[in-house]
């Protein structure tokens, strides 16, 4: 039988004060400010939510079958384990060159990661409003400040094709 259950997720998107955020590894925690930014609900099929998270997907000029891994491994887990959120947390991109002995942020990488979002929503089944994403270390690498044009997660990103803030650092699932 299939119920309309009344859970449903509230999620909180929090983020870290700007200077934190982008990158000082010498900042003392004392600068950091947390704030509830904003909130989405999603409703749950059943009493229990499935999240998958898949993390650290290091996408590489580089290394393209690692996209392709991606969505040849994901698609059919989504498939069937459907769950209620799909977490995707960085680093997303390699961001390093061929010898791995410099970074810099690659949009070619960033074009592979939308290609790849887009292919596993096509064909998993999961509707992208579930898909949360979230920078790593390496896709901040060379990006002076959120919104600069070498800020590709700003663009390429599910957050920010959905007009959410782009300055997510964690996410908080509640259940209601
Ligand atoms: C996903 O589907 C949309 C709409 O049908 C289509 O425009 C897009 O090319 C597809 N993308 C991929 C990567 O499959």
């Amino acid at each position: 039988m299939a119920s309309a259950t009344p859970i449903a997720f509230a999620i909180l998107f929090v983020f870290f004060f700007f200077s934190f955020l982008f990158a000082f590894p010498s900042a003392s925690s004392s600068s950091l400010e947390v704030e509830t930014v904003a909130r989405e609900s999603l409703p749950m099929d059943g009493d229990v939510a499935w999240v998958v998270q898949v993390s650290d997907l290091h996408l590489s000029a580089y290394h393209p079958d690692r996209a392709a891994d991606l969505v040849r491994l994901l698609t059919p887990a989504l498939r069937a384990i459907r769950p209620s959120l799909l977490l995707i947390t960085g680093d997303i991109t390699d961001a390093k060159n061929k010898r791995r002995t410099s970074t810099r942020q690659d949009i070619s990488e960033w074009i592979q990661y939308k290609s790849s979002v887009e292919a596993i929503v096509n064909h998993s089944g999961i509707e992208k409003r579930r898909i949360f994403d979230t920078r790593g270390n390496h896709d901040k690498y060379g990006v002076p400040h959120v919104g600069h044009e070498l800020d590709f997660f700003s663009v390429y990103s599910v957050s920010s094709q959905l007009g959410r803030l782009s300055t997510i650092q964690s996410i908080s699932l509640v259940i209601l």
